[in-house]
């Protein structure tokens, strides 16, 4: 243990614990508690067994290189195909069983067999070979959540292309800086999208994007809505006629292990976003692992990861990890309120999902409008619920497993990276006792730690920096292009240790608690605090939906809390209400946390993945000119917020 004051401060009790149901561990796919042990006995030898899960046209001769740190390589010598892997392996075993059953936004529906996905996937990828790409090609896709997105992604791998899904919520501008730092030479998209009851102008900024990227050679374009769009002869085609004139058949090309499958692109703290470079045989074997063990997958199940293809959340649990598994998943197009709050609880009870995957942002939002919505629908058949991409308030926790899961089932949560590929701490459902807001433990094969500033462990219950110690297979190789921001970035803070970038505690039982990324960590009074246990407290009182708090500079404190609440539907605001919710936090959690200022308001400002933006509520706090808000996904409510912080410190004097 060290003796400097600690990197962060822990405030949180969560008492709360939740063993795994009575039977849930019969039948489990990680039933064995001793599987921890094993795998960290020799956790190349585990990764090694995972991988041998896949199939492989040339075996590896090294598990893992760590001849160059920290640019790592594993299944040194191996050779496979993410799509044959994906589809191919099934056809002979589950050739009519639903890959996908897809739900349009305007209500159509469509079951995709993993057959049917074969074959869509060897059309286009004999479309695409016919305009010239190939082993080592560069494809960019940009489209909404329909079935041809995943087509789209594994034809690419099919012909040992890399891919770069472009998020269809991203501005042209946006694209454009995508496709020419991949060097894409074909753009995929559609003419059209469906979100919120309206269209998405997919192809025309697709085209506003192009005039700027002259090395797209060829835009392929899928018709989903029909509606009217610039036509450029020559460079565009009809995704329709371009795939019917296709062979049904195309084999796989072989590809290496540390082969680039794809990028992704995901935004740093400085305007330039890094390209995230993931390879073939380590990531689908991560993903692969993960995706059965942390959702217990079982013969019977129909799974449904409810987020968007164009986060990574997308690609390795919605595309990669449920394919290579040979899963019957569900996609749903559009927006959860289209056309009413409860399109996600009829489209779960229509297909009788059993096991749902979203994100807190969403969790809070369905306990924003209320318990009556998933009340409507026949959710009985839930049997596992799984949460990712922010830490997740035990309040919310509570609310999901209650009013989605019935009480019964077990909740995951979820940590790990656009970076990491795969998850890399969960629960295990069947062994690990669960307390609302936690994430557990280190997945079996992944060692982690929490340190202080000079990079020492820290004790229990102490925050710190999460690191990850050891390699694993899904780990990005590099930042497209620049091997150098990669060090620096991940490897330099503390040498031969991986930088998260998030903080985090670890309990006496072991248990994990992410506390947010470092970057949003307040120090009042010279307490470092982190955001996310000051949020809980506030969502723990019955009237708070959801809760972003920041420090504002001050000239005692050094900074000074300043917390931003959405209530729930149906609840007014007003000083008392105020009052009662800084007490609650100072009850909660000691007086150190209690929010020197609390601004009432209909939404949070959000990026377009869901996570809170609290860089620009520090601006507002601060009365800073606010930057760029395009990249929000609800940048109109900035402005409303900033006049109310202003009104209340006026008001204050
Ligand atoms: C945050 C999403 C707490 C974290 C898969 C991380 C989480 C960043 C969790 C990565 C979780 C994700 N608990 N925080 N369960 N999951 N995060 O790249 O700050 O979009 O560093 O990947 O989200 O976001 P990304």
């Amino acid at each position: 243990m060290s003796d400097q004051r600690p990197a962060i401060s822990a405030l949180q009790v969560e008492q709360r614990t939740f063993p795994p149901p009575a039977g849930f561990a019969e039948g489990a796919v990680a039933a064995d508690p001793g599987v921890y042990e094993r795998a960290a006995a020799d956790p190349e030898a585990w990764w090694a067994e995972q991988a041998r899960a896949l199939e492989w046209s040339t075996p590896w001769h090294t598990v893992c290189d760590r001849s160059d740190p920290p640019f790592f390589k594993w299944f040194v010598g191996g050779a496979l195909n993410a799509s044959a892997n994906c589809l191919d392996r099934h056809l002979a075993t589950r050739g009519e069983r639903v890959a996908y059953h897809w739900e349009g936004e305007p209500g159509e529906r469509v079951a995709i067999t993993y057959r049917d996905l074969h074959e869509r996937v060897c059309r286009l990828a004999n479309g695409l070979k016919s305009l010239g790409v190939g082993r080592g090609g560069r494809v960019a896709i940009y489209m909404g959540m329909v079935p041809e997105l995943a087509v789209a992604m594994l034809a690419c791998a099919r012909i040992g292309a890399a891919h770069t899904v472009v998020f269809g919520g991203f501005s042209a501008e946006s694209l454009r800086d995508r496709v020419n730092d991949f060097a894409a030479t074909v753009l995929i998209t559609q003419d059209e999208g469906w979100r919120n009851g309206r269209t998405v102008p997919l192809k025309q900024n697709a085209d506003a994007a192009l005039e700027g990227a002259p090395g797209v050679a060829a835009c392929v374009v899928v018709r989903r809505t029909h509606g009217e769009v610039g036509w450029t002869p020559g460079r565009d085609h009809d995704y329709a006629d371009l795939v019917a004139a296709q062979d049904p058949a195309c084999p796989p090309e072989p590809m290496d292990a540390e082969d680039m499958l794809y990028v992704l692109y995901t935004s740093g703290t400085t305007g330039k976003p890094k390209g995230i470079v993931h390879t073939t045989g380590g990531y689908l074997t991560a993903v692969a692992a993960t995706h059965r063990m942390v959702f217990d997958l079982r013969e019977d199940d129909v799974y449904w990861c409810a987020a968007d293809i164009g986060w990574v959340t997308g690609h390795s649990y919605i595309v990669y990890g449920p394919l290579a598994n040979g899963c019957t998943s569900v996609m749903y197009e559009g927006a959860p309120s289209t056309p009413g709050k409860d399109r996600l609880w009829a489209i779960a009870a229509r297909y009788g999902v059993s096991i749902l995957y979203t994100a807190p942002t969403a969790i809070r939002m369905f306990m924003k409008w209320g318990p009556e919505h998933p009340a409507a629908h026949d959710l009985s058949r839930i049997r596992l619920l799984g949460s990712v991409g922010e830490p997740i308030n035990p309040e919310a926790w509570m609310w999901y497993r209650e009013h989605i899961g019935g009480g019964r089932t077990p909740v995951v949560d979820t940590w790990w990276q656009t970076e990491t590929g795969a998850i890399m701490v969960s629960p295990l459902p069947a062994l690990s006792t669960t307390k609302p807001g936690s994430a557990s433990r280190a997945m079996p094969g992944v060692s982690v730690e929490i340190v202080d500033e000079a990079g020492h462990p820290v004790g229990d219950d102490q925050g710190g920096y999460l690191v990850i110690t050891e390699p694993w297979p899904s780990m990005l190789r590099t930042l497209l292009g620049d091997d150098e921001r990669y060090v620096a970035t991940y490897w330099s803070r503390f040498p031969g240790r991986y930088l998260a970038g998030d903080g985090a505690r670890r309990d006496r039982d072991g248990d994990l608690w992410l506390l947010g990324r470092i970057d949003d960590v307040m120090n009042v009074s010279g307490h470092r605090l982190s955001t996310i246990e000051i949020e809980s407290a506030l969502v723990d009182h019955p009237t708070v939906a959801e809760a972003a708090v920041v420090g504002r500079a001050d000239p005692t404190t050094g900074q000074a809390i300043a917390a931003f609440v959405t209530l729930r539907a149906g609840v007014a605001g007003d000083e008392a209400l105020i009052g009662e919710l800084r007490d609650h936090v100072a009850k909660k959690i000691g007086p150190i946390a209690k929010p020197a200022s609390i601004v009432l308001t209909d939404d949070l400002p959000k990026t377009r993945s869901g996570k809170i933006m609290r860089r620009l509520l520090r601006d507002i706090s601060e009365e800073r000119h606010l930057g760029d808000v395009t990249t929000l996904a609800n940048a109109e409510v900035v402005a409303e917020i900033a006049e109310m912080a202003q009104a209340q410190r006026s008001a204050e004097g």
